[in-house]
């Protein structure tokens, strides 16, 4: 049986792969984003995770406008990063977990989610930004399951459709024959639009409350629209239904460990929220 020891959700912004790669991290314009991660890395490295399942959503690498899965599960045994356009380097590649890739896709089928199985899969920044801030001197050791949510094309699932979603993934990784630990690593958001007549907008009271509610009160969630959601948080913002996946994962009742706020990293508010189970 495997453990879920807990969840990171962080923002996932391309410009955090930039300041890294030049070491900017004490500029004044980035230390108040960097600092929060020391606490949220020593919690994790205590808790010693042997599998990441990242949810996120894929910014058109490997998915298109013109194919765009709803639910995506990676099964691949390796995942190659590769800049879809920001000028970002590209990091070494992750080693998969297939088994449990596979358990989770039988589970989630079994409870009717009709997911894309990818045996392939190249990983983009919100995947790869992440794994850097949690660990940045490498993964060596670290296996992941990458779960693709499609937050880019409109009919977006609904905020109920992904925590149900998460739950059913929790589920099976409890459930996974194997003594794994495993923490679930969200990414995207918080509130942010990059393009139209509203770019820029950022929107710290629907942040405030999606950080509360995510805590032990996801189902408040659920009762926005997917455009609401969009109305309240922008068009990027979209990406909080990847925290929803990861808090259904997470399941149960939770305990906060880390919160940062900080707005604006390049047009996004940055976030970081570690949840341990209560
Ligand atoms: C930015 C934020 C994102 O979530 C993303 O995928 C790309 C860019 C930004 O604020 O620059
Ligand atoms: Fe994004």
């Amino acid at each position: 049986m495997s453990k879920i020891i807990g969840s990171v959700s962080t923002s996932h912004i391309p410009a955090i792969g930039g300041a890294i790669a030049k070491g900017l991290q004490q500029e004044p314009y980035w230390k108040p984003f960097f600092d929060a991660f020391p606490p949220a890395r020593d919690w994790l490295h205590a808790a010693k995770p042997d599998v990441a399942v990242v949810v996120y959503n894929d910014h058109g690498l490997n998915f298109f406008l013109d194919k765009m899965p709803t639910f995506a599960i990676g099964a691949a045994g390796l995942y190659t990063s590769e800049d879809e356009g920001w000028g970002i380097p590209t990091v070494p590649p992750v080693q998969g977990a297939p088994d449990l890739s596979w358990a989770i896709i039988e589970q989630a089928v079994a409870d009717e989610f009709d997911v894309t199985t990818c045996q392939e899969m190249l990983v983009d920044h919100a995947c790869t930004v992440p794994l850097q801030l949690m660990w940045p001197a490498g993964w060596e050791g670290i296996r992941i399951v990458p779960i693709a949510i499609n937050t880019v094309q409109h009919p977006l699932p609904s905020a109920r459709r992904c925590l149900a979603f998460g739950r059913s993934i929790g589920q099976a990784i409890r459930a996974f024959s194997q003594d794994l630990n495993v923490v679930v690593l969200s990414t995207g958001g918080l509130s942010h639009q990059l393009e139209g007549e509203r770019a820029g907008f950022l929107n710290p009271e629907f942040d405030d409350l999606c950080l509360n509610a995510l805590i032990n009160k996801p189902e408040l969630l659920t009762r926005y629209s997917s455009h609401e959601i969009v109305e309240l948080a922008g068009s990027q913002g979209a990406e909080i239904l990847n925290w929803i996946v990861g808090r259904g994962i997470l399941g149960g009742a939770a305990r906060e460990v880390v919160r940062n706020y900080h707005i604006p990293i390049s047009n996004t508010a940055a976030a970081l929220q570690v949840l341990e189970p209560a």
